[in-house]
């Protein structure tokens, strides 16, 4: 126990180096996925680190990170992999002349050297292990998502003209998901469970810190505390750590060492994105600002 202690310490550590901060509860996920060769499914609000903590893994481990981003009718050609048409047909067309069979011809254009593999193959026949992201999943339906069930079981894919591709190494696999739906309870039993929410101010303060140079550390704290505040607000888009970022860029920017509400009130549009949203946030700074 002492041991994944430290281990875990180590991973936070590390990943803080490649510029992502995570705590305990979060480094254990990690942990525990890669220790039993189980998927991370990543589900939270939009914009709270779930594309960036698999970035981080794989540059912290300094494997190659093969990402598949999910989109509404992806199929099979583009996430497995595909045949090379054209290149085939240039062959076919340059043996036209020679003496050899429909079944020689076919053998030919039908093996390794006119395969496509996407991301998914890429990832189970990459020589050295790599860090898979399949970002987004929410966007596909149940029926691509049967085929990633396949893979992520058997870490093998079977084509029908070459054979069963066995994995070479078995990848560490990040599936990100906003939760638009809900996924399936068979992919679900896969995966270790991560939820990304909102940090809380200590968190904030800290990423505010590592990723904006020279914020004073006076002002992050304010800044996570008012971040706080504004997503307790009934919000059409709660803002998230990409636009508190932002945030503390544009203050930095303007020369701010504490948070001044006038401030605050000129650089809102950075937050928010809705005018009911902006509306709202300008009410409490004016209120806050009365007492
Ligand atoms: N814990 C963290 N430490 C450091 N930076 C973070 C952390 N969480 C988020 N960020 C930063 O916030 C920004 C948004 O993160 P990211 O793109 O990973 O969000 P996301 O959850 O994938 O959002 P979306 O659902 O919109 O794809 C990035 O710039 C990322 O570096
Ligand atoms: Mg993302």
């Amino acid at each position: 126990m002492s041991n994944m202690k430290n281990d875990l310490r180590e991973l936070q550590q590390g990943l803080e180096k490649t510029g992502y901060i995570c705590d305990t509860p979060t480094a254990t996920v990690l942990y525990l996925a890669a220790a039993l060769g189980k998927p991370v499914l990543v589900e939270g609000p939009a914009g709270v680190g779930k594309t960036a903590i698999s970035q981080a893994y794989a540059e912290y481990y300094n494997r190659p990170l093969i990402r598949l981003q999910c989109y509404e009718g992806i199929d099979e050609a583009k996430a497995l992999y595909e045949w090379n048409y054209k290149k085939q047909l240039l062959h076919i067309q340059a043996v036209a002349g020679h003496e050899l069979n429909v079944a020689e011809v076919e053998h030919e254009v039908f093996s390794d050297e006119f395969l496509l593999p996407r991301p998914l193959l890429q990832a189970i026949t990459s020589p050295e292990p790599c860090v898979l992201l399949i970002d987004e999943i929410d966007k596909v339906d149940m029926e691509f998502e049967a085929l990633l069930l396949e893979l992520l079981s058997e870490y093998q894919v079977t084509i029908p003209e070459l054979g069963t591709v066995c994995a070479r190494s078995i990848p560490m696999v990040f599936i990100t998901s906003n939760a638009s739906r809900e996924l399936s309870e068979a992919l679900k039993r896969r995966c270790l469970y991560l939820f990304l929410d909102f940090p809380d101010p200590e968190l904030e303060t800290r990423i505010l810190q590592l990723k904006i140079p020279g914020i004073q550390s006076e002002l992050a704290g304010q800044m996570a505390a008012a971040l706080r505040s504004f997503r307790e607000l009934d919000l059409k888009k709660t803002p998230s750590i990409a636009e508190a970022i932002d945030w503390g860029m544009a203050l930095t920017l303007m020369g701010l060492e504490t948070l001044e509400a006038e401030a605050v009130l000129t650089t809102l549009n950075v937050l928010f994105k809705y005018r009911e949203d902006l509306d709202k946030a300008r009410n409490i700074v004016l209120k806050e600002q009365e007492v």
